[in-house]
């Protein structure tokens, strides 16, 4: 499709959602998903999009350290996907095709409110007519302040599903966040950066599945990967947002499917980074560059007092298609325009926040998890951790409390950002090997020494690229619940290809069974 004129459109904020009731304990959210139709861009016909509340991205939650929220979700879906489902993976054609389960990720919670991939339900239809299917689940926010974001997880569908909108973000806050005075109100802005391709019609575009060709001949030219020619920010095409000549807080999630991001300004000014997928740093970053995989967030401080009448670009530099002329090489616009209303007189602050460093030597366990190219049975690519398919039996059980090493052998040629749900690590470091070549006892050939993260990585965590031909290495306490969570990558073709695996937090003494 042509490409649309970027900048036409103002960033749609995001209102804050208010709750259907609030009890002692906590408060209660009804959130309904439902297929809605939006207009993205001036020039481009309406869309047809499935939302939270009809909304995309979905309502922002705003919630208080240890002040409980539920939320009950509603899926009033209709029983017929918009986009193409392929049922050729995990038996997929006996089940219904319009499958929701919703995950909060950042949330520490129980596995029954974790949105577990198997959990999924659907609308019952019946001769009387449809029956709308829901679920409860409660959320303690009994963790530091940051921004989380809700998701489809629904086995097999993710990828679609969140594609076709279903993605909302989550603010926490505390009473330490408080305290340090960051700009806030009017000031404090989340953005949800996604790309997406369309139809001229309006229609979202996403490639033919599989299943589209014949099931039974090998395929071999579908790609785990989608990657979009167009960016939307809250719900808008390249939109632009006017700004007052004064600091603004930026809370920035990629949404993406798979597209990774590098962002920076366009007139060479730095991002004051403050936070990242675990809350705020231990103390700010200037960054020229912030890398952002999927999944991701950032929470960035951009000073426009000394910019009056001047228009900043959003760029990202990290491709396919971040050539300028390419149109992926921008995300958004400000515009320094507008009066300041008042002295601006939040603060910048260089300290931020307390952060102890998990202590490696009480380490009992450390696991060797390896990111594997593979191929199904008709030849497709898929994508494993530690060869295992995703209903395989459960292999990584940390005891309650403990805390482990987690090492991720990257042996693809391209960067998987990993996620691990329930908890948030660190990352102790980053180790480039030969893909080619083993030692004699076939152990890895490390061809460097072990790397520390970026300054920006090195707070808490919850998802982290893990480059092509590296062992990158996270340290986490498992804890605080017990059951069964998920770890994968998070590009969301991967992860339906199977790059997904459960995890047990447990109590007794069991095992692995290696
Ligand atoms: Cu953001 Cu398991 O997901
Ligand atoms: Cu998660
Ligand atoms: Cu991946």
């Amino acid at each position: 499709m042509q490409r649309l004129e970027k900048f036409v459109d103002p960033l749609p904020l995001l209102n804050t959602l208010q709750p259907s009731k609030k009890t002692r304990n906590g408060a209660h959210y009804d959130i309904t998903m439902e297929e809605f139709r939006a207009k993205l861009h001036r020039d481009l016909p309406r869309t047809t999009l499935w939302g939270y509340n009809r909304q995309f991205p979905g309502p922002l939650i705003e919630a208080f350290r240890d002040e409980p929220v539920s939320v009950t979700w509603h899926n009033e879906l209709p029983n017929r996907h918009i986009l193409p489902v392929d049922t050729s993976i995990h038996d997929l054609d006996k089940l219904p095709t319009v499958r929701t389960v919703v995950h909060l990720h950042g949330m520490e919670t129980k596995p029954e409110s974790d949105g577990h991939p198997d959990a999924w339900y659907t609308r019952n239809f019946q001769v009387t007519g449809p029956t709308f299917t829901q679920r409860t689940f409660h959320y303690p926010n009994h963790q530091r302040s940051s921004l989380l974001w809700y998701h489809d997880h629904a086995m097999g569908l993710t990828r679609l599903n969140v594609y076709a909108g279903l993605a909302g973000m989550y603010i926490l806050r505390d009473k330490h966040e408080a305290s340090l005075n960051l700009p806030s109100g009017d000031y404090e802005i989340p953005l949800m950066i996604v790309d997406r391709s369309f139809h001229p019609d309006g229609s979202l575009s996403y490639p033919a599945q599989p299943n589209d060709a014949d099931p039974n001949l090998p395929n071999p030219s579908i790609v785990p990967a989608f990657l979009g020619d167009t960016i939307v920010v809250n719900g808008k095409i390249w939109p632009y947002l006017e700004v007052e000549p004064r600091k603004y807080r930026f809370r920035i999630l990629n949404g993406s499917n798979t597209r990774g991001y590098r962002l920076s300004l366009d007139n060479g000014e730095v991002l004051h980074q403050i936070g990242s997928d675990g809350g705020l740093l231990r103390k700010r970053v200037e960054m020229e560059e912030i890398g952002l995989q999927p999944a991701e967030r950032i929470d960035v401080i951009i000073d426009f007092s000394e910019l009056e009448g001047q228009t900043i670009i959003l760029k990202n530099n990290l491709g396919p298609g971040a050539d300028p002329a390419d149109g992926m090489g921008e995300i958004m616009q400000f515009r320094v325009t507008e009066k300041l209303k008042s002295k601006d007189t939040s603060n910048l602050p260089v300290n931020l926040s307390y952060v102890p460093s998990l202590k490696q030597d009480e380490i009992k366990t450390v696991r060797y998890l390896k990111l594997v190219g593979s191929t199904d049975e008709y030849d497709r690519p898929l994508l494993l951790l530690n060869n295992l398919k995703w209903h395989d039996p459960v292999t990584e059980n940390p005891q309650l409390d403990s805390t482990e090493i987690w090492a991720f052998i990257n042996t693809t040629n391209f960067s998987h950002p990993i996620h691990i749900h329930l908890i948030q690590f660190q990352v102790l470091d980053h180790q480039t090997f030969d893909l080619e070549r083993f030692n004699e006892d076939g152990t890895l050939l490390f061809t460097g020494a072990p790397q520390a993260p970026l300054a920006n990585n090195r707070s808490w965590k919850d998802t982290i690229e893990v480059p092509a031909g590296t062992m990158t290495r996270v340290i986490a306490n498992f804890g605080p619940y017990t059951g069964e969570y998920v770890w994968h990558c998070h590009i969301l073709e991967h992860e339906d290809y199977d790059m997904m695996r459960p995890y047990r937090v447990i109590t007794d003494e069991r095992k692995d069974k290696k």
